[in-house]
């Protein structure tokens, strides 16, 4: 439990061993919960249900769970909904606060009855004693329900998800985001990538309203600099999130392909441009797709697999389809044994997904001889140079 203004808690907890986040890989988490104190007592979301005794714990330091007025839920998901039926035994006469989508999400989930609901809407204001909280439905910015509550006599936004990142809330108010920037692009990839147009719409609002403090559902709260630091990436990854980079991701299974891979890596490093390989088969995919969402140009690699292209890369290419990769170039490549179809079948794939693919994929029998080396080295050096002329 942490005082962050003046009437205002974090009752949330950190979870230090979280390692898998329903797919993305993390390095530890937080379910940030806020306290608000004033002539009624409001609960911002709750924790996941693993840790609601620790919730019910942080709220009673400060006030008896009995005196809730109000649990104010700003999207549904279970880690931000799930302790609600166990806080509500405690908060006996508290009423939910959220939008009719969220309503709808909880009553399926937790069969909560509708007397305990109160239904609020976009631009709605909850008045209280010395401030208002007002509501800002920000629909499919991640899920439907989505919202954001600012209150402007604090020039404070609880943003939900929203420029959260999962990792633990330590220290819980940062004014910089440069330690945190590497799991914010990850947490940003996985979650709401996808829907990037509707993340520019709520990089409007946040910009619109210029809040002193963001606190989001998951991580640190950011305050001041850390605010404009990371809208400023949340545009950048929405808008043009392709730098001077290439990533190579590939599959091998007799290491034909990788050594295509470490000759074509050799290649782009000759021309100085940065250069990440990822053996798909050995690093987490949540962190390989969000490595890729800042390369100006993917390189995929396989082998000719039964009839077609490995199945890791079939995973991958969900991944890389669900970001949208519609101004990344690229270029497939692989060996084959006695038909190259897996290779031409990935060129096809990348096509289909908006790769704007460089030139005809890289076929080699079995494993590339000598000449065949310098050849691949030389098409390294190619594409290095089209990155330049292009970042
Ligand atoms: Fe952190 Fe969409 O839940």
């Amino acid at each position: 439990m942490r005082k962050i203004q003046e009437g205002i808690f974090w009752v949330g907890v950190n979870d230090w061993q979280l390692k898998d986040f329903h797919g993305l890989t993390v390095n530890g988490g937080s379910y940030n919960s806020y306290l608000i104190l004033s002539d009624k007592n409001i609960l911002i979301d709750t924790v996941y249900e693993k840790y609601a005794e620790d919730l019910l714990k942080n709220i009673e330091e400060i006030i008896p769970a009995k005196n809730l007025d109000y649990i104010f839920l700003l999207h549904s998901e279970n880690d931000h909904s799930s302790s609600l039926p166990y806080i509500l035994n405690y908060a006996e006469k508290a009423k939910i606060l959220c939008t009719k989508k969220c309503a709808g999400f909880i009553k399926k989930l937790y069969q909560i009855p509708d007397e305990r609901i109160n239904l609020i809407k976009d631009n709605d204001v909850i008045s209280l004693k010395n401030f208002s909280i007002k509501v800002y439905e920000t629909p499919m910015v991640h899920w439907p329900d989505t919202t954001f509550a600012y209150i402007p006599e604090k020039n404070i936004l609880f943003s939900t998800d929203f420029l959260g990142t999962q990792i633990p809330a330590e220290p819980l108010i940062i004014e910089n985001v440069s330690t945190i920037i590497e799991e914010s692009r990850d947490y940003y990839t996985f979650l709401m990538r996808a829907y990037w147009e509707q993340a520019v719409k709520g990089i409007d609002k946040v910009v619109d309203l210029s809040p002193e403090i963001v606190a989001p559902s998951h991580g640190p709260i950011l305050k001041g600099n850390a605010v404009k630091e990371m809208i400023s990436n949340y545009k950048r990854w929405s808008l043009n999130p392709e730098t001077k980079k290439v990533v190579i991701a590939y599959v091998s299974m007799w290491k034909g392909t990788e050594k295509i891979a470490k000759l074509l890596s050799e290649g782009i490093k000759k021309e100085n441009v940065e250069v990440k390989e990822i053996d798909l088969a050995n690093f987490p995919f949540s962190e390989a797709i969000s490595e890729t969402l800042e390369a100006g140009a993917v390189l995929l690699g396989s082998p000719t697999f039964v009839k077609g292209y490995h199945p890791l890369m079939h995973a991958f290419l969900s991944f890389l389809e669900m970001i949208k990769p519609v101004c990344k170039m690229g270029m497939a490549f692989g060996t084959y044994g006695w038909a190259g179809i897996g290779v031409k079948a990935l060129n096809e794939k990348m096509k289909e997904i908006g790769v704007k693919i460089l030139c005809d994929p890289l076929l080699i029998n079995m494993t590339p001889d000598e000449n065949e080396e310098k050849a691949i080295i030389e098409k390294g050096r190619e594409i290095a140079k089209i990155i330049k002329e292009n970042y």
